[in-house]
């Protein structure tokens, strides 16, 4: 529904790694006001926005770290509704030389945003560019190679650099300190969930009641865009098997049969969980060690899956390394968890 866009928006879908969907696309919050949760967040950039429009100046540049799904692109986008600018959309690893960076940049105006996704994935020869662009608003390019090479000078408008990226700490130390605002996106409670879902269901335009949101956001694993995707089975679910509306159970039968976990527990949450308690009794063991026994990085793990862990309360960080907790046993139906692991 291109007429629902943010106006002043341009989605450059050949830049984007993942085409979104258009069901994506129309249930995205177009405002602060239309967008719940992430309060902290909001209110910084709120503030920032509101302090920029005063002074009609262009707005600092942003770092919005998280996991996947949780709105980092829905904010970037708000932020260029609210401020009534232009949002060009690339992503990391699609601006490979200097020359992309710069046709980028020279063709925004003045206070525009530039949203860069998956920010960590951006090649360093590139981000050394993108220092000056950020401090000075301007680009030192070389042209021409051996006795010709010269440097030139490209003088660019006052642009607000958004940089997301769902593994903060891959960052080199001298690009996140050049972002003037660096927030993060928790995993949303239950509750703000809900609201969620039913303010998606009522766009879908799909009845749904107050126990069948529940049941749909508490297994959604915290995460926005999980609880869209599954309305959209249980919308299909509802139709097909009951009368076209969703309550409890409705949603809870047509999420097992996609096999949801009721916890909103993922593969990979499960696996790190089996492995602890089979191989480490539990813990304490180094995030390192799972890592390797689950064949994922580690950075990957503690900036994806643990935090999720960590906030249900299935695992704990302590200084000798991570723990299992009695939920976590309970989850995976097992037996053996000794209250000793949660001492430690
Ligand atoms: N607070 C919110 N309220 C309502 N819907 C939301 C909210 N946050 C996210 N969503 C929905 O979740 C979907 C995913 O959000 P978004 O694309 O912004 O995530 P992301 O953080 O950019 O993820 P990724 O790291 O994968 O790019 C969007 O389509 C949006 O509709
Ligand atoms: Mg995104």
């Amino acid at each position: 529904m291109p007429d629902e866009q943010p106006k002043g928006t341009d989605y450059l879908a050949s830049t984007f790694n993942t085409p979104e969907t258009a069901t994506e696309a129309a249930l995205r919050p177009l405002s602060f006001s239309d967008f719940t949760g992430q309060a902290k967040t909001v209110e910084r950039l709120q503030v920032m926005v509101g302090a920029a429009k005063r002074r009609g100046d262009a707005l600092n540049h942003i770092l919005l770290s998280g996991p996947p799904g949780l709105g980092k692109t829905t904010l970037s986008f708000i932020l260029g509704h609210e401020l009534g600018k232009q949002v060009r959309v690339t992503s990391g690893p699609v601006v490979e030389k200097a020359s992309d960076l710069a046709g980028l940049l020279t063709s925004l105006e003045e206070g525009d945003l530039l949203f860069i996704d998956e920010i960590h994935r951006i090649p360093k020869t590139v981000e050394e560019y993108l220092y000056t662009a950020m401090e000075d608003f301007r680009l030192d390019i070389m042209i021409d190679q051996g006795p010709n090479a010269r440097s030139v000078r490209l003088s660019i408008p006052k642009f607000t650099l958004v940089g997301a990226t769902t593994r903060s700490g891959l960052l080199t130390a001298p690009l996140r300190s050049r972002f003037t605002l660096q927030t993060r996106l928790d995993y949303y409670d239950v509750a703000t969930l809900s609201g969620i879902v039913k303010r998606s269901c009522g766009l879908l335009e799909v009845e749904i009641d107050e126990a069948g949101a529940k049941e749909i956001a508490g297994r959604s694993r915290g995460t926005p865009r999980i609880a869209n995707n599954l309305i959209n089975f249980v919308r299909d679910y509802a139709q097909e098997r009951a009368d076209g509306k969703i309550n409890r159970n409705v949603a809870s039968k047509a999420l097992e049969l996609l096999e949801i976990d009721a916890r909103g527990l993922d593969e990979m949450d499960k696996r790190i969980m089996r492995i602890m308690a089979e191989n480490y009794k539990g813990g304490p063991v180094g995030l390192g060690t799972v890592a390797i026994a689950v064949g994922e990085e580690a950075d990957t793990l503690e900036e994806v899956h643990e935090p999720f862990l960590i906030q249900e309360g299935y695992l704990q960080r302590t200084p000798q390394g991570r723990t299992l907790t009695a939920k976590a046993y309970q989850a995976l139906g097992l037996k053996g968890y000794s209250e000793q692991t949660d001492l430690l």
